[in-house]
């Protein structure tokens, strides 16, 4: 079965990483809604809580490029085990994209698990919910 291209990528980017303490790599490469891919790496330090993930490195290289909309990412971790992203990178991806964003996670060989950003993070927080709120009273209640 053939590779999906985005996963090859998420693949490639694992090399990079920086995983002195846990030694479990994760790449991820995001396509942006022009079609140009950008790609992270986990990134560990001592302190553990410093540690950036695969898929937060990729957003930021989109975003500091000038890409504000996704359509598509793969992830793929060095055990290939279908790691999903966690749900800080979630909701970070929730910033900059609609619920239809196309997870695909790398299950080994050629297959994925493919899952939209809707499916794991249902009902976010998200720049509407506080449009929606009021910042006179800290409260939208009745
Ligand atoms: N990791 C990611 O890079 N992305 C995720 O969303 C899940 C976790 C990394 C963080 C840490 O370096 C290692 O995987 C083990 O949790
Ligand atoms: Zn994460």
């Amino acid at each position: 079965m053939e590779t999906d291209p985005l996963v090859e990528t998420a693949r490639e980017a694992l090399a990079d990483a920086y995983v002195p303490y846990s030694e479990y790599r994760v790449g991820a490469a995001l396509r942006t809604a022009d079609g140009t891919v950008y790609t992270g790496c986990n990134l560990e330090n001592a302190n553990y809580s410093n540690s950036l993930h695969a898929e937060e490195v990729a957003i930021a290289e989109a975003v500091k490029n000038g890409h504000e909309s996704f359509e598509r990412i793969a992830v793929s971790s060095g055990v290939r085990d279908g790691v999903t992203p966690c749900g800080m990178c979630r909701q970070t991806l929730a910033e900059f994209a609609d619920d239809d964003l196309v997870v695909v996670c790398d299950e080994g060989g050629g297959e994925t698990s493919e899952y939209t950003l809707g499916e794991l993070l249902p009902n976010t927080i998200s720049e509407q919910t506080l449009a929606d709120a009021d910042p006179g009273t800290g409260t939208n209640a009745e």
